[in-house]
């Protein structure tokens, strides 16, 4: 990919965020000019890992940064979203790999989130079907995240659950460096 096509795409997704509603823009306009500081090349490959501050994030909140060019959603789950996530019966699911190589094996809700208690999410925010950036803060049919460019539904886990998306949103590597700060990469 060109710099150029690069620069095109992170334009788009923050477009994207600017209508993607109250709470994800109130955090993600504190989280851009950090991250955007700490990247200043045109290249944004060379930023192959980041340290992101989460202590502002309150429960029921997504704090939506971009890295490697691409949104990642960090969400601090509420009792609720782990309960819900947590009684899906893994033969309901479309895609049953966790899809996170932090915790490789079967999509359970265990599998995917960061943490063992299962507070933190943290997930490549962009569609499996064609690459949109799904709305959160329990959107679609499942309380979780959807894709308005073609109707796919992910749960309280971010795993696919109705639509044409094929794939459980990819977790990055990812992990706690102390107790507010969570490094990508
Ligand atoms: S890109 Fe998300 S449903 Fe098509």
């Amino acid at each position: 990919m060109s710099h150029a096509e690069d620069h095109d795409g992170s334009r788009r997704d923050f477009l994207y965020y600017a209508t993607a509603g109250a709470g994800a823009v109130t955090i993600g306009a504190a989280a851009w000019p950090l991250i955007d500081q700490m990247n200043p090349s045109a290249d944004v490959q060379a930023l192959s890992s980041i340290r992101v501050d989460v202590s502002s994030v309150v429960e029921g909140q997504q704090l939506t940064i971009k890295w490697l060019g691409k949104p990642v959603f960090i969400r601090l789950r509420t009792e609720a979203d782990i309960d819900l996530a947590r009684s899906v019966d893994l033969d309901d699911l479309v895609d049953t790999d966790s899809r996170n190589p932090n915790k490789p094996g079967p999509a359970t809700d265990e599998n995917r989130t960061l943490d063992d208690e299962g507070k933190w999410l943290v997930m490549i925010g962009v569609c499996t079907h064609l690459g949109c950036v799904p709305i959160g803060n329990g959107a679609g049919d499942y309380g979780g995240w959807f894709c308005p460019c073609h109707g796919s539904h992910y749960d309280a886990a971010g795993r696919i659950r109705k639509g044409p998306a094929p794939e459980n949103l990819y977790i990055p590597v990812a992990s706690f460096v102390d107790e507010t700060t969570i490094k990508l990469g």
